[in-house]
């Protein structure tokens, strides 16, 4: 599979199959996550996966935000990652300052970068996955005893995939793309 396969081939899964992805399979897609790009290479995304039914159901019942879609998924999927990122390092200089103006919202350019790399090296192996963004992440964080100095930014089921979904309509280049040219 090219990157480009791998780009256009992958889509959010959110039906699994039962068995569950071994340890080494997980620890081979985080070691290929950890090569997303990140803030001066700080390196903040952390990967939390659990497969406690107890946990899955919990978040699953009380703690979507009424989103009923992601219900299922969540409590179905085999195991989940947590995703999050430590914070007061992407975007911030030594002294507590903000390096540009967008603060600290870099923090979550990271994990999304390397929440994707995590998605995409994932699909290299098989195995499915959905990046979810709807859930109480502060309860989420409380229910899995995550360090206080980590924010739970997505949760992403995983799993061998159940379903082969075609992919969603995307915009066409020509919406998407500008070449500027400003004359001198
Ligand atoms: C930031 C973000 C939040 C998302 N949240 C959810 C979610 O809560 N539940 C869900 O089922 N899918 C969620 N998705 C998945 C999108 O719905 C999906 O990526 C989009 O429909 C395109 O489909 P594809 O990933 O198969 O290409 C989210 C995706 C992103 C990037």
């Amino acid at each position: 599979m090219n990157t480009i396969e791998a780009i256009t081939g992958r889509r959010s899964i959110r039906k699994f199959k039962p068995e569950k992805v071994d340890r080494e399979t997980i620890e081979k897609i985080v070691a290929a996550a950890a090569y997303a790009p990140s803030w001066k290479n700080t390196q903040v995304t952390r990967y939390h996966v659990f497969d406690s039914q107890d946990i899955k159901d919990t978040i699953a019942d009380n703690y979507t935000l009424g989103f009923t879609y992601n219900e299922g998924t969540i409590s179905h999927a085999p195991q989940v990652v947590a995703i999050t990122a430590i914070k007061g390092r992407s975007g911030m200089e030594k002294d507590g300052s903000a390096t540009t103006d967008k603060g600290d919202a870099w923090l979550m350019f990271d994990a999304g970068a390397a929440a994707q790399t995590f998605c995409l090296a994932a699909y290299e192996y098989g195995v499915g996955t959905v990046i979810m963004g709807i859930f109480d992440a502060e309860k989420v964080a409380e229910l899995l005893h995550i360090p206080e100095n980590e924010v739970v930014v997505t949760l992403v089921p995983i799993g061998y995939p159940d379903e082969a979904p075609t992919a969603p309509r995307r915009k066409s280049v020509e919406d998407l793309l500008s070449f500027v040219n400003i004359p001198n």
